[in-house]
C-alpha cells in the first residue's frame, strides 16, 4: 500500500465554525490534568483534530501547553478540508506548530494527546465508536483522546477522556457567571451522550443530580456562583457520585468523574 493510500484522511468535511478562546476550558483542564503524560513523553506530540475555518484554537492550545507544561511541545493541527489547511499555513511556527491534512487516522502521526472538539457532533452517533477506535489506535503508547463539544463562546462544554479501552472520564464545565442551571449542559454533551439524556441512562441521572444539587445550593448564591457550584459539587460527592480532581478544579466551574460511572 502506498503512503498516500495508507494515510487517506478518514472522515468528512463539516462546518468549520470556531471562535477565539472558545476551547479555553478544555485547554486549561488538559494543562492541569494531562501534564504528566506530556512531561514523560520522549516526543511531546499533540494533535488538534478538526481545528476549523481558522487555526486560532490550535494556536491557543499550543501556546497554553508551551507555557503551562513544556516549551518543546509540538502541536500539529489536522484538518480534513485541504482549503482549511492552506488557510492555516501562514499561522504555522515550526517545529512547535504545523498544519497538515488528516482525518481520524491521524495522518500517520503517533501523538501522546489528541484534542478533537466540535468534530464528532456533526457525525451520526453510530459513527462515534469507529472514530474513537481509529483515533485511539493511532496514539502513542499510553496516549489519550480528549473528545467533546461546547457552545459558540465556550461557556458550556463537556468532554470525554478516551483511551484504547474506551472512555475513562467525563468532564462538565461552565462559565459560572452566566450559568442559569446545570441542565443547560445537556445541550452540549459529547455526541456519544447527547442523545442519551433520557431516564435510565447514567448521563441523565448525573445531570438531574447536579441540577438538584445546584437548586439545593441556592442559598450559597449570596456568596457568588462559584461558592454555589462548589457546594453543589460537594453535595454530589456526598450523595455517592465519585467526583475527581478536588476543589482547585471545581472552582473553575468543572466537575470530572469516571465514565461510565460505577453505579451510585
Ligand atoms: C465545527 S469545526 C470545529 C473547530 C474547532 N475544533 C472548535 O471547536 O472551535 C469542525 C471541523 O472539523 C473538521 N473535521 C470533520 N471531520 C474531520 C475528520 N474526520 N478529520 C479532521 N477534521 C475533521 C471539519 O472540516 C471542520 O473544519
Amino acid at each position: 500500500m502506498s503512503g498516500a493510500a495508507r494515510h487517506r484522511p478518514l472522515g468528512v468535511v463539516t462546518r468549520g465554525t470556531t471562535n477565539p478562546n472558545r476551547l479555553r476550558r478544555v485547554d486549561n483542564w488538559i494543562v492541569a490534568t494531562c501534564a504528566d503524560r506530556l512531561l514523560a513523553a520522549a516526543d511531546p506530540l499533540v494533535v488538534d483534530l478538526g481545528y476549523g475555518a481558522t487555526p486560532v484554537t490550535a494556536v491557543e492550545l499550543r501556546a497554553r501547553l508551551a507555557a503551562g507544561v513544556r516549551p518543546d511541545v509540538r502541536l500539529v493541527g489536522l484538518e480534513i478540508d485541504p482549503a482549511r489547511v492552506a488557510a492555516a499555513t501562514p499561522a504555522a511556527d515550526p517545529p512547535g506548530l504545523t498544519f497538515a491534512r488528516g482525518g481520524f487516522e491521524l495522518a500517520g502521526l503517533r501523538p501522546v494527546l489528541v484534542r478533537a472538539f466540535n468534530v464528532l457532533r456533526q457525525y451520526d452517533e453510530s459513527e462515534v465508536p469507529d472514530a474513537w477506535r481509529t483515533m485511539t489506535a493511532a496514539l502513542a503508547p499510553g496516549g489519550v483522546l480528549v473528545e467533546g463539544t461546547c457552545d459558540e463562546l465556550g461557556r458550556l462544554a463537556s468532554w470525554l477522556l478516551i483511551d484504547a479501552d474506551g472512555p475513562r472520564t467525563l468532564t462538565l464545565a461552565a462559565k459560572l457567571t452566566t450559568l442559569g442551571s446545570p441542565a443547560e449542559l445537556a445541550e452540549r454533551l459529547p455526541k456519544a451522550l447527547i442523545h442519551r439524556n433520557v431516564p435510565g441512562e447514567p448521563v441523565h441521572d448525573l445531570i438531574r443530580a447536579l441540577d438538584d444539587a445546584w437548586q439545593a445550593a441556592a442559598p450559597y448564591a449570596t456568596f457568588g456562583p462559584r461558592q454555589r457550584w462548589l457546594r453543589a459539587v460537594t453535595r454530589l460527592r456526598e450523595t455517592g457520585w465519585p467526583i475527581l480532581n478536588g476543589p482547585t478544579r471545581w472552582r473553575q466551574g468543572e466537575l470530572t468523574l469516571p465514565w461510565p460511572p460505577p453505579s451510585t
